[in-house]
């Protein structure tokens, strides 16, 4: 049976975050399907001018926060593991909370439960002490707090490669071979 890989997006800044790691799934030939917050869709077309139909393009399957009783909220769904990318407060105080109140946060929690991977890409700034406390009891419970914190030291030339160069890192945090990733070879 094949595992297909979670992404769920939040209403935090960073869509295009989202796109670009659905992209690079496809190309890498990574089944996945995506979870939605409402917030996220506004967010999304606000960054990107891009609806959520137009994920369909490079995702299996879309499901909306309202989807309550749809498959990823339940351990028994063959997932690898999810993605949040990118992560609002919000969802990770629900995450560390374990106070699921959509289909994205139970999806979440489920994932905590399976034990399987939840990699929280986080952003905001700058962090108030809950924040900083929800980070530390979701890392407790078993998530990886990857923060939406883009390098410089491979020189970027523009924010599309700034970007790409993030969720390709992100990709091989997750175990996936990215052919072509710029490596550090010393100074
Ligand atoms: C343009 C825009 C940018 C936002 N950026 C952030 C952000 O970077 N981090 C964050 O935690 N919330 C951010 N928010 C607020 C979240 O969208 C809001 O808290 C929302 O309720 C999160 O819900 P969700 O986690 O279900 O997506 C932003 C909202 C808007 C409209």
């Amino acid at each position: 049976m094949e595992r297909k890989l979670l992404v769920g997006i939040t209403g935090a800044s960073g869509a295009p975050y989202a796109v670009a790691f659905l992209k690079l799934l496809k190309r890498l030939g990574i089944g996945n399907q995506v979870v939605i917050s409402r917030a996220a869709e506004e967010v999304l077309r606000h960054e990107t001018g891009l609806s959520p139909e137009d994920l369909l393009r490079f995702t299996e399957r879309i499901f909306r926060e309202d989807e309550l009783s749809a498959p990823p909220a339940s351990g028994s769904a063959p997932y690898r593991g999810m993605v949040i990318i990118p992560c609002s407060m919000g969802t990770l105080s629900a995450v560390a909370r374990g106070a699921a109140r959509n289909l994205l946060q139970r999806a979440a929690d489920v994932m905590l439960k399976e034990r399987k991977p939840l990699v929280l890409v986080v952003r905001e700034t700058p962090f108030n002490l809950i924040h900083l406390r929800n980070m530390l009891a979701a890392a407790e419970a078993g998530a990886t707090i990857y923060p939406a914190m883009p390098a410089f030291y491979h020189r970027p030339r523009d924010l599309q490669e700034m970007v790409e160069f993030f969720v390709q890192r992100l990709a091989e945090f997750l175990g996936l071979e990215v052919q072509g990733l710029r490596r550090w070879e010393g100074l």
